[in-house]
C-alpha cells in the first residue's frame, strides 16, 4: 500500500493543530517530523516538546526523522515522546544494533536513512532488522530543494532486494517530491512517499493531497 507522509518542516508552525486537522480529514496515516541539530545537518529544526505536543493533538503515526549525530544518546526519549516509526541515519552513528534493537524491544518501529552519496550496498546488512529504509531524495537539512535523480537507482536497488528477499521492510523516500515526479518514484518502488514544500505552501492542501491519492490509485 502506498502510504503519504507530510513532512511538517514546511509547516505553519503556530496553526500546527489546524494543519494535522486537515491531514486526518484526508485520511492520512503517516505524519513526518523532522528533527535537525545543526551538526549532523546545518539546521536546526523542532525538539522533543514539540513532538510531545503533536503527539498529544493527534493519533496519526508518527513517523520520526532523526538527523542528529549519535542518535543513540536519545533513543529512549524519543520512544517515550511517542513515535511510532524511528529513523535514524546510517551515517550518524556506529552503534546501528544497538539502536535497532532498543526501538524493537519498545516495540517500535526503525527506519535507516542514508544521505545522497551513501551507497545503498552499505545498509544491506541490517535490511532484515529493519521496518523501514528511508532514502533521500536530497541533502538533508532544508524543505524545497531539488530532487537527486540518482535516488532513483537506489530506491529500485532497495525495492529488488526486499522483494528478492521476501522481507517486510517498507521504502520511504523524502526530499524534492512533487506531483509531477512522484510517478517516478513509485515506478521505482517506493511505497512511503514524504512530501514538504508541494503540501504546505499550498493555499488548499486538502486539494493537493487528494491529487496525491490519485496517483497512489495507480500503483
Ligand atoms: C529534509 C527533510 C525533508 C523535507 C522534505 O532534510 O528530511 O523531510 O521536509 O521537504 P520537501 O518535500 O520540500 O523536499
Ligand atoms: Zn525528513
Amino acid at each position: 500500500m502506498i502510504k503519504l507522509s507530510p513532512s511538517i518542516l514546511s509547516a505553519n508552525f503556530v496553526r500546527l493543530e489546524e494543519e494535522l486537522k486537515i491531514l486526518e480529514k484526508e485520511g492520512i496515516q503517516y505524519v513526518h517530523i523532522d528533527v535537525m541539530d545543526g551538526m549532523f545537518v546545518p539546521n536546526i529544526s523542532i525538539g522533543m516538546p514539540v513532538i510531545k505536543s503533536i503527539r498529544k493533538a493527534t493519533n496519526m503515526v508518527l513517523d520520526a526523522h532523526f538527523m542528529i549525530v549519535e542518535p543513540e544518546r536519545y533513543i529512549d526519549e524519543f520512544i517515550s515522546l511517542g513515535c511510532d516509526i524511528i529513523n535514524f541515519h546510517f551515517e550518524a552513528t556506529k552503534k546501528h544494533m544497538d539502536i535497532i534493537n532498543k526501538i524493537k524491544n519498545a516495540n517500535k518501529k526503525v527506519g535507516m536513512t542514508i544521505k545522497p552519496n551513501t551507497s545503498y550496498e552499505e545498509i544491506l546488512p541490517f535490511i532484515k532488522y529493519l521496518d523501514l529504509v528511508l532514502v533521500m531524495g536530497v541533502e538533508p537539512g532544508f524543505g524545497g530543494q531539488s530532487f537527486i535523480e540518482s535516488s532513483l537507482e537506489k530506491i529500485s536497488a532497495l525495492r529488488k532486494y526486499i522483494d528478492e528477499n521476501n522481507l517486510h521492510c517498507e521504502l520511504e523516500i523524502d526530499g524534492g517530491i512533487k506531483i509531477d515526479n512522484v510517478e517516478k518514484v513509485l515506478k521505482a518502488g517506493a511505497n512511503v512517499i514524504v512530501v514538504g514544500s508541494d503540501i504546505f505552501e499550498k493555499d488548499d492542501k486538502s486539494a493537493i493531497i487528494k491529487k496525491y491519492n490519485e496517483i497512489f490509485k495507480k500503483f
